[in-house]
């Protein structure tokens, strides 16, 4: 068997959370593979809504196993939080959780690390979610981080070297702090995690997928977020796209199957950084508004404008995306015009490739569609499409070149129609 990966195309929030419940029926296995508390995945179902951080979004479908893996950052304090809230609603997750030893722990000097290098940037902060993200995988990749692990052996002094040397970077950027009250937490944070499944959750994938097991990586954030292939630096700290499954899982290539790859039928992005369709207008507000875009976790306004074809074909080169699916077009069930960015601009010069710099220069270039002005919130198949909408599919698939198997047309779980297309 192979590893099916389930990842965002734009700049995070493009609905993942759903799809992947949607999608949970189909798999044994449901595994995070990077991020952190830094994502917020909605699903809704039979009238309830749930948030997820760190866990992954396939806990509710019943009876299946949910892997945090090694490329993910935890934060014990966050982790009891979020389970503890599952739980007290029925969900009690010790039996189906397994959490990778060598997944990465975010201390609580890391949150502070975080908001410390955010404020010394001042106007050119990248506007992070404020988790210790950057900071844990900094220390990851500097070799100097604590693992989920490390809380069997030696933890105290581990601990304590790593948190005096934070402290001697805190206090050389003279910023002021207070860990005490977060460390207790932390420390019962830990204390908690230990009531899981703290394994080799690399081993034991491999050890699935012989037995014909199937398994589905869940990203976290989006390819325009990747911090090699992303808006650098306005990105977040890890591998968000498809190569990110086989390192944050221990899973060869060739051992990846599908990528699905999610997107909404226009784009949002949270935080600072280059965003070239963005819209100031009573467009971009409508779109906000009919979308309710708003941070799942920080609740902060997201960013809005139309769909940016370049990105997305080059998040679709990237991921090796092979189905695509299609998120929150009913934001625009209202809407007279849909436009769709085909190429950049960039002083005179046409561009459809996604280019080193994209500055405030770059003009987008669009293509228009007429509105399909139809309510398709309650449409149960393809069938009931109206010809405007099709139309607009058809543009779409024909300019990325990947099938749209799959549109979702509202938040419940049961908003979702499946296309019968040939490859
Ligand atoms: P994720 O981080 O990719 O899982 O996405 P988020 O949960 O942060 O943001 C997606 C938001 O859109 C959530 O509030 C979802 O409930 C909602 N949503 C998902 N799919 C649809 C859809 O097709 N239509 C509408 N209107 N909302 C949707
Ligand atoms: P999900 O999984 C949208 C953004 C932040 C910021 C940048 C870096 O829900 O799609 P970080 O805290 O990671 O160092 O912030 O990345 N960001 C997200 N934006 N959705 C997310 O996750 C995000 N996770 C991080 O807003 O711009
Ligand atoms: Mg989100």
């Amino acid at each position: 068997m192979k590893v099916d990966v389930l990842l965002g195309l734009q700049w995070g929030d493009e609905g993942k959370g759903k799809v992947v419940d949607v999608l949970t029926p189909h798999y044994d296995i449901v595994a995070r593979f990077q991020g952190g508390p830094n994502a917020g995945h909605t699903l809704e179902f039979d009238g309830k809504k749930y948030v997820l951080r760190s866990i992954p979004s396939g806990i509710f479908q019943g009876g299946k196993t949910n892997i945090i893996g090694n490329g993910v950052v935890l934060d014990p304090a966050l982790f009891k939080a979020e389970s503890e809230a599952l739980s007290a609603s029925g969900h009690d997750l010790t039996k189906c959780l397994l959490i990778s030893k060598k997944a990465h722990l975010i201390l609580p000097t890391h949150r502070i690390l975080d908001a410390a290098y955010e404020s010394a940037k001042g106007s050119s902060k990248i506007g992070t979610t404020g988790k210790g993200i950057g900071p844990t995988y900094t220390d990851k990749v500097g070799r100097n981080g604590l693992r989920v692990g490390d809380i069997f052996h030696d933890f105290d002094s581990k601990y304590k070297a790593a948190i005096s040397r934070h402290e001697t970077i805190l206090k050389q950027m003279n910023y002021q702090y207070d860990l005490e009250p977060v460390e207790k937490e932390w420390f019962e944070g830990v204390e908690y995690l230990k009531k899981f499944q703290l394994t080799d959750t690399d081993l034991l994938i491999n050890e699935y997928l012989n037995e014909n097991k199937t398994i589905l990586a869940e990203g976290a954030q989006g390819t325009m977020l990747d911090v090699d292939f992303g808006s650098y630096p306005f990105v977040t700290s890890s591998n968000t796209i498809c190569a990110g499954a086989c390192t944050g899982l221990g899973v060869a290539p060739q051992k990846i199957g599908e990528v699905y790859g999610i997107f909404k039928a226009y784009c949002t992005r949270v935080g600072s950084g280059p965003f070239p369709t963005e819209l100031f207008d009573e467009t971009g507000d409508r779109m906000r508004k009919n979308g309710v875009e708003f941070g799942s976790v920080t609740g902060r306004p997201r960013r809005c404008g139309w769909i940016d074809l370049v990105a997305l074909r080059y998040a679709i080169m990237i991921d090796g995306v092979t189905q695509l699916i299609m998120m929150k077009s009913d934001v625009m069930d209202d809407f007279d015009t849909i436009k769709a960015c085909v190429a950049y601009d960039m002083d005179g010069t046409e561009t459809e490739n996604f280019p080193f710099e994209i500055t405030e220069t770059v003009k987008p270039v669009y293509a228009e569609f007429a509105g399909w002005k139809t309510d398709m919130t309650k449409m149960q198949s393809e069938d009931e499409f109206p010809e405007e909408f099709n139309a607009y599919l058809s543009f779409l698939e024909e300019t990325l070149g990947v099938t749209i198997k799959m549109v979702s047309l509202g938040p419940d779980r049961a908003q979702t129609i499946v296309r019968y297309t040939e490859d």
